[in-house]
């Protein structure tokens, strides 16, 4: 089984869809027509999908029909489906109709990629080794969006889960596999600093909270550099700080707000016990108290499992060749998909390139001038659709003895 010719006849449907999707952007958790597309489509296709009542996105299912493929895995794809707010200034000629929103992370791309490969699949059912699971997800960009599917057990039966993002650093159409780190984690905190005000010339009677902020920025710094270890990169960013109403007045409160990052759960534990120390004791030797509020947002994206990386660089392989992959150092921003991940322990995250300087594809997500060469999109349906195929062939061979049956 290959996708990558019939991927190609679809090529004018799947463009057709994308810019559909690019021109009814909508922001995170409100995709109200995007998540009805979406069901239209996959029932006209003929596929069974669920939608929910008191949520957004959707979930196609495709059984296979070859022999024995009841017993065979099930293999969760996922796109992503919201917008940002951000108005358009990508020159496209089909702009979002959205006045201030826009898909400037590709997310209509990844969502007419798996639309496009919801319609492969199906077409070849009778030729698939177990279940795949589409799932149309709502609210990547507020970090929250995948949380809904798990935690409603919508996701239970799902063995393996795979999911994919256009990149702009690596080549329109290529492929980026990579092992290990793959996107950050995100955590943020709020701390709060209280001491005692006074008139600004008498400091002995007061507990000034922005000399403890400042101590406390500055012992922060040791997070890094002396309790995580070299090999494993972290940040830990003070963004922002509110302290002091006039230049003669000690201020009695202090406010500070940062961001935590990394690509592994090691490091990832080590940072609030030690803010929340260092933000105590400091404090304290200075008269002050501290609050801390530390929320844990997005899990860190990698690839863990070989196996997963193996068929997915198969997949590219042998569908465009060796040279449709290619290498690229993780991204620093975070995926939301990866709450969904760290609970299928079988998981991967691919990038599909989108640099093409001679089509202008040349910016940033989340840049109002992004944008790409829609040549990929047809290589992306069959990737996700050849990925699926190989994976149930691979985790349930043709004549094998069968689960539960006879050896
Ligand atoms: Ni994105």
């Amino acid at each position: 089984m290959n996708f990558a010719a019939r991927a190609k006849e679809l090529e004018p449907w799947i463009i057709g869809n994308r810019h559909w999707l690019h021109q009814h952007a909508e922001l995170s958790l409100k995709e109200v027509e995007t998540t009805a597309f979406l069901v239209r489509n996959l029932e006209e296709i003929g596929i069974p999908v669920q939608s929910y009542d008191d949520y957004y996105g959707c979930i196609a299912t495709i059984k296979g029909t070859a022999e024995g493929a009841e017993n065979g895995p099930t293999l969760l794809l996922r796109a992503d489906i919201d917008a940002l707010p951000i108005t358009e200034d990508s020159g496209v000629d089909f702009p979002s109709l959205t006045e201030g929103v826009m898909h400037a992370c590709g997310h209509d791309t990844h969502t007419a990629m798996l639309l496009g490969a919801a319609k492969l699949l199906w077409e070849k059912k009778d030729e698939l080794r177990g279940t795949v699971k589409l799932l149309f997800q709502s609210g990547e960009e507020v970090f929250i969006g995948s949380h809904y599917y798990w935690d409603q057990g919508l996701l239970n039966d799902v063995d393996a889960a795979f999911g994919m993002h256009v990149w702009p650093s690596v080549d329109s159409g290529k492929f980026g596999i990579l092992d290990g780190p793959v996107m950050a984690s995100c955590d943020n905190f709020k701390l709060t600093i209280h001491g005692k005000a006074a008139h600004g010339s008498t400091p002995h009677v007061s507990h000034d909270a922005l000399v403890a902020a400042a101590q406390i920025i500055m012992n922060a710094q040791t997070i890094v550099s002396r309790m995580n270890n070299p090999l494993d990169s972290l940040v830990v960013t003070f963004g922002t700080i509110r302290c002091g109403t006039q230049f003669n007045i000690i201020a009695d409160t202090a406010e500070m707000t940062g961001t935590v990052r990394c690509y592994t759960k090691r490091a990832r534990a080590i940072v609030e016990p030690a803010l929340r120390r260092i933000a105590e004791d400091t404090a304290d030797g200075l008269g002050c108290t501290i609050e801390l509020e530390y929320n844990a947002l997005e899990p860190c994206t990698r690839n863990d499992d070989p196996e997963l990386t193996e068929i997915a660089r198969g997949a590219a392989a042998e569908l465009y060749g060796s040279e449709a992959l290619q290498d690229t150092p993780p991204g620093s921003g975070s995926e939301d998909f990866s709450y969904i991940m760290d609970h299928i322990p079988h998981s991967m995250f691919a990038f599909i390139g989108c640099h093409d300087e001679e089509a202008g594809a040349i910016y940033a997500v989340h840049n109002q001038k992004f944008c790409i060469n829609e040549s990929l999109l047809h290589r992306g349906s069959a990737m996700y659709a050849q990925f699926a195929a190989d994976y149930l062939a691979k985790k349930n061979p043709a004549g094998a003895a069968q689960k539960g049956g006879q050896a």
